[in-house]
């Protein structure tokens, strides 16, 4: 499927409110003191949203690299050196876990060290920090902020000068801003569409669920082959097939067939990304650390 073909079909995955948000982050970056964007750990570059990387570039910044759980702890350690080389902050959480806001606070108190240390200075010390919380739909932000908030979640009012329609969240001396998820316009590739689908940023039935299993399968057969090997039991000849034969073979191979002894490729491809899904492959992280253009383009 070609770039074009795929941003036809932006309509679906860009609707009204999400360039209301992308507005609404803008008119709000005045009000806070850094930008937490919030990453998933199994596909840290597909799931930067460039809108967001160029909407926050004149701010301090911290990225979280949420799900660690489900990615390859390897990979995890690699990702957050390659920010750090960038020059900038980065945090690998669990944010279902207990922990990980405090692993994100003392990264905040690390990112703003020289604002802190002016607001002390000044007699300022208790100044709240605020907070802003982006990120893809489904990246985990819900769960953080129920998470840093803990018992003491509250709504703090509507500040004055403020939009309206976002969220304040009060814990101790932060003020959290939860915006909600976004996504972009115009992905680069066809990858990229297919990784936010199978992390659940994208609604299935935007891409065919055939077309993401192929996606998903060629993936795994560069980055984890000996995985895909495993859970399915495949010579390495096999393994070395083009995508499509592959799900045939997966496919045949659980029993997935429909009259005359074809493989029911529609099962078998729901069967492979429900699997990815539910980590039946194990820690997987799809996206290895490339040079470091996209976070050093605007920094
Ligand atoms: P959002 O606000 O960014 O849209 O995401 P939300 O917090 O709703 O989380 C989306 C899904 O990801 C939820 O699963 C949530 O439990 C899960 N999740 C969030 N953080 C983590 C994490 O660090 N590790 C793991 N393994 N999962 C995480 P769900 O199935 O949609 O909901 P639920 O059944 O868990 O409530």
């Amino acid at each position: 499927m070609s770039n074009e073909m795929i941003n036809r079909r932006n309509i679906q995955w860009f609707p009204g409110h999400m360039a209301k948000t992308l507005r609404l982050i803008e008119a709000n970056m005045k009000n806070v003191d850094v930008v937490l964007q919030l990453l998933d750990a199994r596909i840290p570059l597909s799931s930067l949203n460039p809108e967001l990387q160029n909407l926050t570039k004149n701010k301090p910044r911290l990225y979280v690299l949420n799900k660690a759980d489900l990615a390859d702890p390897s990979l995890t350690r690699a990702w957050k050196d390659y920010f750090h080389q960038a020059g900038a902050g980065c945090v690998a959480i669990s944010a279902k876990q207990k922990g990980s806001a405090s692993q994100v606070r003392s990264a905040i108190e690390d990112e703003l060290k020289d604002l802190i240390e002016r607001r002390a200075v000044k007699g300022m010390a208790g100044a709240r920090i605020r907070v802003m919380v982006i990120g893809i739909p489904n990246v985990g932000k819900s769960t953080f902020i129920n998470n840093f908030a803990g018992q003491a979640r509250a709504k703090a009012a509507d500040k004055p000068g403020v939009t309206r329609g976002k969220q304040w969240v009060t814990v101790g001396n932060y003020d959290l801003l939860d915006m909600p998820g976004v996504l972009w316009k115009k992905f680069d590739s066809l990858e990229i569409a297919t990784n936010l689908a199978f992390i659940g940023s994208i609604k299935d039935d935007i891409l065919d669920i055939e077309e993401l299993a192929m996606g998903l399968v060629s993936q795994m057969q560069q980055v984890y082959p000996e995985k895909l090997a495993e859970r399915y039991k495949l010579s390495p000849e096999q393994l070395e097939q083009g995508a499509w034969e592959l799900i045939e073979t997966i496919g045949r191979k659980r029993g997935m067939l429909i009259s005359g002894g074809e493989v029911n490729t529609e099962r078998a491809s729901i069967m492979l990304v429900d699997e990815f899904r539910a980590s039946k492959w194990g820690r997987i992280t799809l996206e290895t650390p490339p040079r470091r253009e996209i976070v050093e383009d605007d920094q």
